[in-house]
């Protein structure tokens, strides 16, 4: 039976970090090279999802071109994803000519088949930048949760889908003008005529705990007909003559890149038609790997599209979405700089691949979010890899050599059976998408070796009593070379595969009790397969990978009154202002306070003129203990708020107020 297996194609607006690769492309990665053990057929595809007010919003941020802004994630993206292992075996891009092609098919042919119904619609026109506004462009209050960043086709605090109309207080993102509304035609689908189709549907399949109730609850409130189309220049162009201008919805056509991606493939191993093998074919597995925000598209959207179109596609088997990572406690984001980046630790810690693997793993947010902590890292390494793993394997291969290299393979019958109860129960766990579970199972193979080695100990026996205690793990030190492989696949197991001279096992052979070898033989001594960390590596590695701390508090931390009354503030006017000679970022600044002048040096030279502060009253905090900077004793600190981009914006009473007035 072949299977598909895919992960979100990642939109090419900025790097890959460290949750997408725990989310999505590792769980994957890790379930379809366990298919391949196993001999199954599996096709692993992925690509850039470059459509879309994701690539609009970052050009004009970026201020360049959409076209630019792809050229330029594209290939970041796709060496990000093999730097950490992630074996696809085809990657593509939705910009593809082919992918074009593919998406217009599906528009027409839900059009055919009378799904698609053309509407005149009210839709939000910024009267500044005099242009209609994709949803995303608008930020509002959620009607549902009260957050008042949620975008106009997601609140991405609790989740829900919404339109543009329903945000209270909407504004424009691109101006933050209040939008107006004004008539536009698009083309709605029908998903509300689909909804019995698609019930039937989800209840053939199998949905993960964090999937199912999520999916139930759409079909509760009821599929809502929903434009696919939009007033955008960036995209697929409708194929037909009227609405022009008007592009295919991204969230419309970037799953069906599922099939162009495919199709791609297909046309590249010389038979273009081998793409129906997988999406023409009811005994074909497809398992679509996602992150939660995602599950409603896959789930209940892309089947609809491929059930409306009626042309036999096969159906998606699994959805194994998973929830977020965080990071030190606090939400991953590209934007406040809050990330572990991909191809910035490829650069960092080349050799540590595998080592990231094994910590996302064991933090992947399967059904619940899971947090990712510089320590946590550390300590999984260490501990857990080096300490149960990587050691044992160290410890027998010595033994081995310290015997000449080689010894004959007499597993006792509890290593055995250990070693078939693990890969039979690892194999189940990875069925069922419990990646993290599975690896725990690697994990307390080797706690049994651990410990029965310990109690044998053969450093304290005969050569001859050694020897045979050694031989009865070879056949367990043989398995690791296959089990690991899922995993650890960079360097770790295939070094290990390297030092015994074997190669990978069928995992069917893993679960029988027929010895894998007969005889290990090394040729050479054999070298730790992970260094330690140290805390100094640790450090660099914190502080390159992570440089800013994240700008907002954990909401968490609370202080008690009496440590916030411990701050004593003021209002102060600035009485005279100059510049510093060589210091280029900071005033002297010369303020009134409740007890006459002091003097502070601030750090705003870059954001304001001398003369632009003098006059004007900031707040002060009068009791932090004075510093010397480029030889000026300062005293306390002026405030000022941190705007977009960094900039400082002084903070100052709403009118003015005696100097040393008492803030409290
Ligand atoms: O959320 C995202 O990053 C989207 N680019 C995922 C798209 S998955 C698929 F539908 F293409
Ligand atoms: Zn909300």
């Amino acid at each position: 039976m072949p299977y598909l297996v895919t992960a979100a194609l990642p939109y090419a607006n900025g790097p890959l970090h460290i949750g997408h690769i725990a989310g999505a492309y590792l769980p994957a990665d890790i379930f379809a090279r366990y298919l391949r053990l196993k001999g199954e057929e599996v096709l692993y595809i992925c690509g850039s999802d470059e459509h879309g007010v994701a690539i609009t919003l970052r050009a004009l941020q970026e201020q360049t071109s959409p076209q630019a802004i792809i050229d330029k994630y594209h290939p970041l993206l796709k060496e990000s994803l093999s730097g950490m292992g992630i074996r696809i075996d085809y990657y593509g891009r939705t910009s593809d000519p082919l992918h074009h092609a593919t998406a217009q098919h599906f528009f027409l042919r839900l059009l055919e088949k009378g799904w698609l119904e053309k509407r005149v619609v009210e839709q939000f026109w910024d009267p500044q930048a005099e242009t209609f506004l994709p949803d995303r462009y608008i930020a509002g209050t959620c009607p549902h949760c009260g957050y008042e960043e949620a975008y106009g086709d997601q609140c991405e605090r609790c989740g829900a889908l919404l339109s543009p109309t329903e945000l209270i207080h909407p504004r424009s993102r691109l101006t933050g003008a209040a939008p107006i509304l004004r008539p536009s035609e698009q083309y709605y689908f029908r998903l509300d005529l689909l909804q019995p189709f698609v019930e039937e549907y989800i209840h053939q399949r199998q949905w993960k705990p964090n999937v199912g109730p999520v999916v139930e609850q759409w079909l509760k409130t009821g599929l809502a007909a929903r434009a696919i189309t939009r007033d955008l220049s960036w995209g697929i162009p409708l194929p037909l003559p009227d609405l022009q201008g008007k592009v295919l919805y991204v969230w419309f056509e970037a799953p069906l890149g599922y099939i162009s991606i495919t199709q791609k493939w297909a046309a590249q191993t010389g038979d273009p038609t081998r793409w129906e093998h997988f999406w023409k074919n009811p005994d074909a597995h497809i398992v679509h790997f996602i992150g939660k925000d995602n599950i409603v598209f896959h789930t209940l959207i892309f089947p609809a599209i491929l059930i409306a179109a009626d042309e036999g596609y096969t159906l998606p088997t699994a959805v194994p979405a998973n929830e977020f990572l965080t990071l030190e406690g606090q939400k991953l984001s590209t934007s406040r700089r809050w990330t572990v980046d991909i191809h910035k630790y490829l650069q960092v810690a080349p050799h540590r691949v595998d080592e990231l693997r094994f910590v996302l793993t064991a933090l992947m947010p399967q059904t619940r979010d899971r947090d990712f902590s510089w320590e946590e890292f550390a300590t999984r390494i260490n501990n857990e890899l080096i300490a149960t793993l990587t050691n044992l394997i160290h410890r027998l291969l010595t033994l081995i050599w310290r015997q000449g290299g080689e010894v004959p393979v007499t597993p006792t019958e509890a290593l055995l059976e250990a070693r078939i109860t693990a890969a039979r129960h690892i194999g189940k766990r990875i069925e069922d998408y419990d990646f993290t579970g599975a690896l725990e199972e690697v994990l307390q193979l080797a706690r049994r070796a651990n410990k029965l080695l310990t109690e044998q100990s053969p450093w304290h026996r005969s050569p001859e009593e050694a020897q045979s205690i050694v031989a009865s793990y070879g056949d367990i030190l043989a398995a690791f070379g296959t089990l690991l492989e899922p995993f650890l696949p960079v360097t770790i197991a295939p070094t290990l595969r390297s030092q015994l001279g074997i190669d990978t096992f069928p995992w069917q052979r893993l679960c029988e009790p027929q010895v894998l070898v007969d005889q290990l033989k090394l040729k050479a001594p054999p070298t730790p397969l992970v260094q330690k960390l140290t805390s100094q590596e640790l450090q660099m590695m914190r502080e390159k990978l992570l440089p800013l701390p994240p700008s907002v508090p954990p909401a968490q931390e609370f202080i008690s009154l009496e440590e916030f009354q411990k701050v004593r503030l003021q209002v102060v006017t600035i009485r005279a202002a100059e510049r510093i000679p060589k210091a280029d970022k900071l005033l002297k600044l010369t303020i009134e306070a409740a007890d006459g002048l002091h003097v502070v040096v601030s750090g705003i030279a870059e954001h304001y003129q001398p003369e632009q502060l003098v006059g004007q009253q900031a707040l002060w905090v009068s009791n932090l203990a004075p510093r010397t900077l480029r030889g000026i004793q300062s005293e306390g600190m002026l405030l000022f708020a941190e705007g977009e981009g960094g900039r400082l914006v002084r903070v100052s009473p709403e009118t003015s107020v005696p100097p040393g007035s008492p803030v409290r």
